[in-house]
């Protein structure tokens, strides 16, 4: 075969099976292909057959045409065959395990599975609903903020922290080099009293660890600023006597632990008095307190000066994803708005909201197992989900379009 002919042949397979071109997928394309095949062109009596099964077995929960008869059930109507066919597989073998379903699918042989599965795929798609009040819910998704959910709480930190976390007051210390994860630690220790700070128990308090978390990432994401606070020590003294904190700080301060401050930049003041504090026990940490234990009052100085002047570091923390992000992922595979045209990829356009929710909820939980989708909805928060499922919920579903490639003898002409 010359190049120009293999790059066709490689596109023609790619135009057939657009996610996975693997080897071992390819008996799954296979199977795949012979029941769209046979769901393609559902015969009469097909269709009829899955009729019945549906009015008998299905209709009570999913209604004859498809449609959810309750909210938190799924729509049928319009999903794609295979992709039904599969999952009443492993309803029937207890692989997804939904008593309702267990005991629906139990009696029916393979028969009735595929013919009931491309019954329900002819059916036209139910429209979107709109939300209780009538109307559909407006989602602003565009530009939309990663962070909108915490700017509010995090209008009580601008005044000593800065806006990004570069604090500007001096013996405040600066969080913008800090990781995530030190950051809740260091928040969650305020309230279990590993460190002593009233203000700062009670601010954290007030906040539940998902917000602690999206605080965290928002100052590690920050460009980080040197502190203007370089207290009265002697670099150079400093510098020699900082040896022993580069196992775990770093050479130059800028820590690469998750739960290890950084150092460089940070305020002066503040360095000294977190010293001391480990020093008298107040802040009560072995590792630092076997660090501090045998320095004096001016070796601290010396050392706030040498890490106050080094420059620090952004972490290399990734920004989350805004919602338009995050659906732009779902689409690759759930398909543009949610209309899936992979068979292994259940339609999301226009389903059911509470089934949406509790599904990615069953994901997150494992009770509904998934790799590909545990791992999908995990770092989702709360208000990602709210407007994910809202945007694919009041998208409009489409009836599956298949397009046949051309068969390989030559038409006459
Ligand atoms: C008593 C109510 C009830 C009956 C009867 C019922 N179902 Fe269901 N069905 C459910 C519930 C509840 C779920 C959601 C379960 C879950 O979260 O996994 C569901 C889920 C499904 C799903 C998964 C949808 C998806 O998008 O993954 C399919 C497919 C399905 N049902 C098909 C059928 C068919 C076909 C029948 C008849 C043979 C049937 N059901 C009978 C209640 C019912
Ligand atoms: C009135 C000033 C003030 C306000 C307001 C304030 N902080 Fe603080 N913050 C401090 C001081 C002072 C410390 C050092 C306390 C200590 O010695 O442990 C501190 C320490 C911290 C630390 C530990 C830093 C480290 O390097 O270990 C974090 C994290 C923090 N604050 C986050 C916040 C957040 C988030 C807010 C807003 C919800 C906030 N602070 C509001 C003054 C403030
Ligand atoms: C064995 C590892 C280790 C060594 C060595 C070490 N540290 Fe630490 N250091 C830590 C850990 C872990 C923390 C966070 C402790 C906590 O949560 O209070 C910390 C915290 C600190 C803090 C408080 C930072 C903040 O933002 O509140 C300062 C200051 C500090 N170290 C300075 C030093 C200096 C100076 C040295 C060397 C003399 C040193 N450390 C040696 C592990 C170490
Ligand atoms: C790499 C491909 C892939 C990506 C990306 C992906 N999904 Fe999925 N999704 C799947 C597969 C495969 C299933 C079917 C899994 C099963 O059988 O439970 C699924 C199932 C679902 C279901 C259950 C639908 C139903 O009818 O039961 C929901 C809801 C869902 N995905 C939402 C999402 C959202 C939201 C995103 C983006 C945050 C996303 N998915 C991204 C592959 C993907």
């Amino acid at each position: 075969m010359n190049k120009a002919l293999q790059a066709m042949a490689v596109s023609a397979a790619l135009m057939l099976f657009p996610v996975t071109a693997s080897a071992q997928g390819s008996a799954t394309t296979q199977a795949i292909n012979s029941l769209e095949r046979s769901a393609l062109l559902p015969s009469r009596n097909m269709l009829d057959l899955g009729k019945n099964v549906a009015a008998r077995a299905c209709s009570d929960c999913h209604g004859i045409d498809g449609k959810s008869t309750a909210p938190g059930l799924p729509n049928l109507a319009g999903q794609r065959t295979v992709y039904l066919y599969r999952v009443l597989q492993a309803y029937q073998t207890r692989t997804r395990r939904i008593d309702s379903m267990n005991h629906a699918t139990g009696f029916l042989n393979d028969e009735a599975l595929l013919a009931v599965s491309a019954y329900y795929a002819s059916l036209i798609p139910a429209r979107p609903e709109p939300t209780e009040g009538g109307e559909p819910v407006q989602i602003e998704m565009d530009g939309a903020d990663p962070f909108a959910g915490i700017r509010d709480d995090m209008k009580k930190c601008v005044k000593c922290h800065g806006e990004d976390g570069n604090s500007s007051a001096s013996g405040m210390p600066n969080l913008s080099a800090q990781d995530a994860e030190y950051f809740v630690e260091s928040m969650q220790a305020y309230v279990d009293g590993g460190r002593n700070h009233k203000l700062m128990a009670k601010l954290a308090a007030g906040l539940s660890e998902e917000t602690l978390y999206r605080m965290g990432v928002f100052y590690a994401v920050q460009e980080p600023v040197r502190t203007a606070t370089m207290g009265d020590g002697n670099v150079d003294l400093g510098k020699e006597l900082a040896g022993p904190c580069a196992s775990c700080h770093g050479d130059d301060g800028n820590a690469s632990g998750a739960d290890m401050p950084t150092l460089a930049g940070q305020d002066a003041r503040y360095f000294s008095k977190a010293m001391l504090a480990y020093k008298t026990g107040k802040r009560n940490h072995e590792q630092m307190y076997g660090a501090v234990e045998f320095l004096s009052e001016a070796d601290i100085e010396n050392l706030a000066a040498f890490y106050a002047s080094q420059e620090p570091v952004r972490r290399n923390v990734r920004a989350p994803l805004t919602t338009s992000e995050w659906i732009e992922r779902c689409e690759r595979c759930h398909g543009a708005g949610g209309n899936s045209t992979d068979p292994r990829f259940p339609m999301l356009a226009g389903q059911d909201r509470n089934y949406l929710a509790s599904a990615l909820q069953a994901y997150i939980s494992k009770t509904r197992g998934n790799s590909t989708m545990h791992a999908m909805s995990t770092p989702l928060s709360e208000s990602d989900i709210e407007r994910i499922v809202e945007f694919f919920a009041a998208s409009e579903p489409k009836a599956v379009v298949y397009i046949e490639l051309p068969c390989e003898e030559p038409i006459d002409q």
